[in-house]
């Protein structure tokens, strides 16, 4: 195995043409409003509404302020319990606890590696107030098993989306499902504002509030009426959105080739298992994770360090998990008994690089460095 001249990351950013965005700055310099609800702010909210296909999208600094803003918006009883995935980034329980509210961790499916909805209804208890599932790696979560469990006990339903822009299932958009829903348009999202995020709801009589707690709890010049805080996205950040949301497709498009071609070369390779898009969804082409198997030659922790001696960089995403960080390891529900499968799958997923220009005779090479290790006598590994 040969060193790769140049670092290959998991992921690069979508980035526009610097000329278009020198137009956008030209724009936002000259009005001399670079912050506060600005003219680019508001015309790429409308435009997310009806690139999501949601009726309200209000657009944030970052996806953790969106996430705790959308709870705080729901009014959630202060020490009451949210059910959520321990499989998922550390905003997700966090945005939970920094409201006041207590994070229940649920077990994920063995397939999708989303919350596993048929566990939910057993944690739930009379100080339960919503649940929070992920959309991990954009595969939808069992949203209509969810809404029916919300139903039967009055819960709300917050859904984390941050993995899953301009998904669909059976040809709803993902943005519909729940009582409010979380986008993150990070750096390391296929669409991203650099920082940035969304929430996106049905409920009209939600975007008063939701405006109100993203800027202090200013209603007007003379009414502080909520404790807000500061969620507004500025003028630039507006702008890479705007001049983003025109290459996002294309970007999604190069992403189903390197996937394609991942999965031409890996699908003969015994015990690594490339878990699958459902048929019915289309996919928001995030991230590509592999499933290393237990009788693979290698541990998923040899792979990673073998192939970073490569220069290849993969992530052990999500090790460790968030039941096993320190906030979190007293709770009950971190236990390694209610969380089999996650703990179990910590252990073996890698997720893979994955953006629109990554090389093809890179991704060959990183499946034949796969292939070679599939091959290595299982003895040889004992010493
Ligand atoms: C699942 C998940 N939730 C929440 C977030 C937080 O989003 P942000 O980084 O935009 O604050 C991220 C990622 O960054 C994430 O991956």
């Amino acid at each position: 195995m040969n060193k790769l001249k140049e670092p290959v990351y998991v992921t690069r950013p979508l980035l526009p043409d610097v000329n278009d965005l020198y137009l956008e700055i030209q724009e936002i310099i000259e009005s001399k409003w670079i912050t506060n609800h600005g003219q680019k702010h508001n015309l790429l909210e409308s435009k997310l509404e009806k690139v999501l296909k949601v009726p309200n999208a209000s657009v944030f600094n970052n996806g953790s302020i969106a996430l705790l803003t959308a709870l705080k918006t729901l009014d959630l009883p202060r020490g009451s319990d949210v059910i959520t995935t321990p499989f998922t980034f550390a905003a997700t329980p966090h945005c939970i606890s920094w409201n006041g509210l207590k994070p229940v961790f649920c077990d994920i499916e063995a397939d999708t590696m989303t919350i596993n909805a048929e566990k939910i209804e057993k944690l739930i208890t009379p100080n339960t107030s919503a649940i929070l599932p992920v959309h991990v790696y954009g595969f939808p979560c069992d949203v209509e098993k969810i809404d029916e469990i919300a139903e039967k006990y009055g819960l709300k339903v917050i859904y984390d989306a941050a993995h899953a822009f301009s998904t669909e299932i059976n040809g709803k958009p993902i943005g519909n499902f729940g009582d409010v829903t979380m986008f993150s348009f990070h750096a390391t999202k296929l669409y991203n504002t650099i920082e940035g995020g969304c929430l996106t709801y049905n409920n009209n009589e939600l975007k008063e509030k939701i405006y109100n707690l993203r800027n202090f709890g200013i209603k007007n010049e003379e009414e502080v009426v909520d404790i807000g805080i500061n969620g507004k996205m500025n003028e630039f950040q507006a702008s890479i959105g705007l001049l983003n949301l025109k290459l996002f497709k294309k970007e999604q498009m190069e992403r189903l080739k390197i996937k394609n071609l991942y999965i031409e070369h890996l699908s003969g390779i015994e015990n690594i298992r490339i878990p699958k898009m459902p048929k019915n969804v289309t996919d928001s082409c995030q991230y590509f994770p592999i499933v290393i198997e237990d009788h693979f030659p290698l541990t998923r922790d040899q792979i990673y360090d073998k192939l970073k001696k490569c220069n290849i960089l993969t992530r052990k995403y999500f090790y460790p998990i968030c039941s096993d960080y320190r906030p979190y390891t007293n709770l009950k529900s971190s236990s390694v008994a209610n969380l089999p499968l996650a703990n179990a799958v910590k252990h073996k997923v890698l997720c893979l690089p994955y953006y629109g220009d990554l090389n093809s005779e890179i991704i060959v090479e990183i499946c034949d460095i796969l292939k070679s290790f599939s091959k290595i006598p299982l003895k040889i590994l004992a010493n």
